[in-house]
This record gives C-alpha cells, sequence and structure tokens, in this order.
C-alpha cells in the first residue's frame, strides 16, 4: 500500500526482543536495559499475526532484529512460520553474530535467506571495547559459516565513530577483495545511547569515501538505504548508508513493529501506534491500525532540526 507521499510501503522490521548479549557502547546502557514483563511484549503468535495481516496490504519483505534476535527461544520455529505466510517474499534478520556460527544452518532451513551482520571493529580488544564484552572471533565465524551456506548477499553493518574506528575503514573495505561480502558504512546517529555524543564524533559517509580512494559506482539492485560501489576487481561491494548527509526518506518503504507491539511509522519519530491492544481484544481493529500506521509515515526525519524530538527508545529497543 502507498503512503501519503505515494511511497509504496512493503518492507516491515520485527523487532522480536529489547535484549541483547552485547552492550555497544551507541547502543545499550552499560547495564542494561529495565527487562519488561512478559506479558508487555508480543508473543511470536501475535507477531504472526500481525504479519499475515500486513501481508495482505502489501507488505512482502520481512526483516527479523533485536536487540539480538538470536538470543530469543524458538527463533528457528518462528523463521518458519514467518517464512510460510502467504504474500511474504523475503525475510531477513539483522544480527550481531556473535551466536550466528551454530544457528546459521537451521535458519537458513527454515526458510531464511540473508543475514545482516553488525561488526564495527576486526581487533579483539577494540571490539570488546566498543560492545562491552564480546569476542570478534564469534562473529567472524559466524561470517565464514554463512558465506559456506551461501546465503547471499551477505552485509555487514559498520558504524564509524571518530577516534574510535575511524583507522579500520581500509580494513574494512579490503573485507569485499576476496569474499562475495558487502560492507557497509553507516553514519552515526543520534538515537538513545548515543543522542548526546553522536554529534562529536561523527564522521561522514562522504569522508569515508574519500579516505577509501578509488571506487567504481554500482547499480543498486534493490531499494533501500544503501548506495552501492566496488573497489577494482574486488567480489563484494562498499555501501554507504547516509541517513544524516544525505537523508533517504524520499524512497522510504518500511515499518517497523517493536517487541512492546508499537508500530513505528518513523524510525526517528516518537510517534507509536500501539497494536498489541487489538491483538489480544480486537481483531477487527487489526488492518486499521496497519493501515493508520502507514498513513502516518512522515515525509521525512527532522534530526538537527528544531523540529526534532529526543527520541525515548535505544536503538536496541526499535532494531535499527
Ligand atoms: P536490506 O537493505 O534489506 O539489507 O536492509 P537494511 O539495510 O534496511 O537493514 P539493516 O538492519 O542492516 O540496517 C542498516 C542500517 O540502516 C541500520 O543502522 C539502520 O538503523 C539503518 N536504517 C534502516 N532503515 C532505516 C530508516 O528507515 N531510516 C534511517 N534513518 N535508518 C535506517
Ligand atoms: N547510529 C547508526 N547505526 C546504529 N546502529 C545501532 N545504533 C546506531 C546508531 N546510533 C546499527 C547497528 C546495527 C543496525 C541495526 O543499526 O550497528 O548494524
Ligand atoms: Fe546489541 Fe546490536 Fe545494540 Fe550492539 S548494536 S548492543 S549488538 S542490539
Amino acid at each position: 500500500m502507498q503512503d501519503c507521499f505515494l511511497r509504496k510501503v512493503n518492507y516491515m522490521r520485527i523487532s522480536i526482543t529489547d535484549l541483547c548479549n552485547l552492550r555497544c557502547q551507541y547502543c545499550m546502557p552499560k547495564d542494561g536495559i529495565y527487562k519488561k514483563q512478559h506479558q508487555e511484549m508480543l508473543s511470536y503468535e501475535e507477531i504472526i499475526k500481525v504479519v499475515k495481516y500486513a501481508a495482505k496490504i502489501g507488505i512482502d519483505k520481512i526483516r527479523i532484529t533485536g536487540g539480538e534476535p538470536l538470543i530469543k527461544k524458538d527463533i528457528v520455529s518462528f523463521i518458519d512460520k514467518i517464512a510460510n505466510i502467504d504474500g511474504i517474499k523475503d525475510i531477513a534478520l539483522t544480527t550481531n553474530g556473535v551466536l550466528l556460527k551454530d544457528m546459521a544452518k537451521d535458519l537458513q532451513k527454515a526458510g531464511l535467506k540473508r543475514v545482516n551482520i553488525s561488526i564495527d571493529s576486526l581487533k579483539p580488544d577494540r571490539y570488546r571495547s566498543i560492545t562491552r564484552g564480546g569476542d570478534v572471533n564469534h562473529v567472524l565465524n559466524g561470517i565464514q559459516e554463512v558465506l559456506q551456506l551461501n546465503m547471499r548477499p551477505i552485509k555487514l553493518n559498520v558504524v564509524v565513530i571518530g577516534k574510535l574506528n575511524e583507522d579500520e575503514i581500509e580494513d574494512f573495505a579490503n573485507l569485499t577483495i576476496n569474499d562475495e561480502i558487502d560492507v557497509r558504512f553507516i553514519e552515526l546517529m543520534p538515537v538513545g545511547e548515543a543522542s548526546g555524543w553522536a554529534k562529536d564524533r561523527f564522521i561522514s559517509n562522504e569522508e569515508i569515501k574519500r579516505r577509501i580512494g578509488e571506487l567504481l559506482p554500482v547499480k543498486n539492485d534493490t531499494l533501500g538505504p544503501a548506495r552501492y560501489y566496488k573497489l577494482l576487481g574486488a567480489k563484494g561491494r562498499v555501501g554507504f548508508i547516509n541517513p544524516i548527509s544525505d537523508h533517504f526518506c524520499g524512497s522510504c518503504n518500511r515499518i517497523r513493529l517493536t517487541s512492546d507491539g508499537k508500530l513505528k511509522p518513523c524510525l526517528h519519530s516518537n510517534q507509536e501506534i500501539d497494536i498489541l491492544k487489538a491483538l489480544r481484544e480486537n481483531d477487527n481493529e487489526i488492518d486499521e491500525i496497519l493501515q493508520k500506521a502507514i498513513l502516518s509515515k512522515p515525509e521525512k526525519h527532522y534530526l538537527y532540526t528544531s523540529e526534532h524530538e529526543i527520541g525515548h527508545r535505544n536503538m536496541s529497543q526499535i532494531g535499527g
């Protein structure tokens, strides 16, 4: 279905948990977040019901996010059920990759087509410090596993933060040379934990592109926030996601569902539309609520303008 700005909305990002096994500095508070009561959260059955209704109004692509989705119990059978919903053509997952090695095969069997993996450093000590405790080797093993399973395209998400990991830009770009991996640099957004300091540590993707050097533009094969390029002779691509310097709101095709049952028409707006109550009390309202969320999508985000209100959720509670 189309929103008020004639954008076709066919993509739903579903955060199935706001909890995570890491504590990335820009995403989660050091001590984690308050764990909500079980009954405040959507069950798998309720999420599946939302997707069935959403598929009827044109959602055909689902991305499962978190927090960290792979820490959720029974995720494999949940993916299987989502993949079997009529009208769902593409199902993908965004993960920190820590648990991926052992789970990838079962996830693929259940119908998962591809994964986007967040990794902000290749250096073990630095990775441990950014994530407050993570082991980068677990993630690298996960990446090898999905390469072997041929879950293509494999996308790595790298958030570059000034004075923290900017010296690794070239190392990340070079990962695209020998393997069919897309490395995507994401501009740091002032959301949640990062709201106070994102501006000071911001490095634009234009600057990152300049530091990488010669890159050949590649035609974008899908509608999405990333713009892709290639290093000469490389198998994979280098992508840039520029939510700050060159926002892509004009082609936004997505709505979000949080794990506590709110629809978010825009990542950077505090507007939320409750769907949990209707799921539990009145199925007849679900369709209307979904349509309302799509029709409420703002034309664009207002980050760094006077119209922007500070968000009340961390990224882990939205799912990126
Ligand atoms: P595919 O294109 O399907 O691979 O997915 P994706 O790039 O949309 O998903 P992913 O979860 O890997 O997100 C990559 C980055 O883009 C994350 O940092 C997201 O927060 C950011 N992002 C995704 N959608 C939006 C959006 O609508 N607005 C903004 N500002 N950022 C977004
Ligand atoms: N700015 C940019 N990207 C972020 N992510 C989480 N928080 C931020 C932020 N403040 C990224 C994660 C993950 C994706 C879903 O969102 O690194 O790759
Ligand atoms: Fe967890 Fe991802 Fe947030 Fe890091 S960015 S704390 S891996 S949800």
